[in-house]
């Protein structure tokens, strides 16, 4: 396949774009997300497949793939949950070939992200490497020896749900303790917002980025006041780059990686995150005297990793 197109329904827009074989997106639209409803989401990412296919001639687009928040079933068809949208059993292919008469292959969202930095990013050339997104939730992707692990059902490498404190905070997913309730985006916020309202002169900046209210407090506002130096935004992110790193120990002590790409919207923060998850990583992880460190860098494709990564995934 020369062109295809990719993909990425997020949580606030869907964007998609045509990609070619070395990953460049040639042409991108994005559409606002409508609501949870899996008919109504399908319909939007069916709008933007065909405004990008009416602008090349018929046959050149060969196929499309598409990333999605969620448990992808094996046959890379069906939506088997989504955690942080209460949907199951969800035919989301199905759907969308209601429309589109081309190949289609739906993704895990966070799959299709890290096979976009393996290809072309921060992952490129590297056999093993472990990609993290931050988001809302933590999205993980696997790759060993250049494949993108999958496990047997299709939902491997779910890693946001990784139990990392024993009877811990409420998750999505019905379970406690993951650990997407410590390290993702939102758990970043719930930080600030906690820090703001118990220690609201220190939190000065955070709340007045946020009229006020620390329930206002929001994501981007913690990375602005980070970067500009307020050090209780800074503090916010030593606190969940400290749980980020800890649960990059653990999976270097399952998968040993060459390199951990993070990416996500945690991450545009750069060095103030990456800095304390090094060192929380080079504190815990096991064999950290002998081993050699697995590497840790930000993804390098920005929002436009899991287009790439979708593209690219329906040729396989
Ligand atoms: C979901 C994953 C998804 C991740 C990032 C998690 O809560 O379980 O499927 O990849 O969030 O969107
Ligand atoms: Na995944
Ligand atoms: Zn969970």
């Amino acid at each position: 396949m020369r062109l295809t197109i990719g993909v990425d329904i997020g949580g606030t827009k869907v964007a998609a774009g045509v990609v070619d074989p070395d990953g460049r997106i040639l042409e991108k639209v994005k559409y606002p997300t409508p609501s949870i409803s899996s008919d109504a989401i399908a319909d939007v990412v069916c709008d933007a497949i065909e405004e990008l296919l009416a602008h090349y001639p018929q046959g050149q687009i060969e196929g499309v793939g598409v990333g999605m928040a969620g448990f992808v079933d094996e046959t890379r068809s069906t939506v088997v949950f989504a955690p942080n949208l209460a949907w199951r059993g969800e035919p989301l292919r199905e759907r969308i070939q209601r429309r589109v008469d081309l190949p289609i292959v739906i993704e895990n969202d966070a799959n299709a992200a890290a096979w976009g930095e393996a290809r072309f990013g921060a992952g490129r050339g590297v056999g093993h490497v472990v990609c993290v997104t931050l988001g809302t939730g933590i999205g993980g992707g696997v790759i060993i020896d250049h494949q993108l692990f999958r496990g047997r059902y299709g939902i491997g490498a779910e890693i946001g749900h990784y139990r990392i404190v024993a009877d811990g905070r409420r998750c999505g997913c019905g379970n406690r303790g993951c650990w997407e309730q410590y390290a993702s985006g939102r758990a970043l916020v719930a930080e600030a917002q906690d820090l703001a309202k118990t220690a609201p002169l220190r939190a000065e900046r955070l709340l007045k980025s946020a009229e006020g209210d620390p329930e206002r407090i929001q994501g981007q506002a913690i990375t602005e006041a980070a970067l500009a130096g307020d050090p209780a935004a800074l503090e916010c992110f030593r606190v969940v780059g400290d749980w980020v790193g800890q649960g990059l120990a653990d999976m270097a002590a399952i998968l040993d990686p060459e390199r951990f790409v993070i990416g996500g919207g945690v991450s545009d923060a750069g060095d103030i995150l990456i800095g304390p998850v090094r060192e929380s990583f080079a504190r815990h992880v096991t064999g950290r005297v002998v081993r050699t460190l697995a590497d840790i860098r930000v993804a390098e494709l920005g929002s436009e990793a899991g287009i790439a990564g979708a593209g690219d995934l329906v040729r396989l």
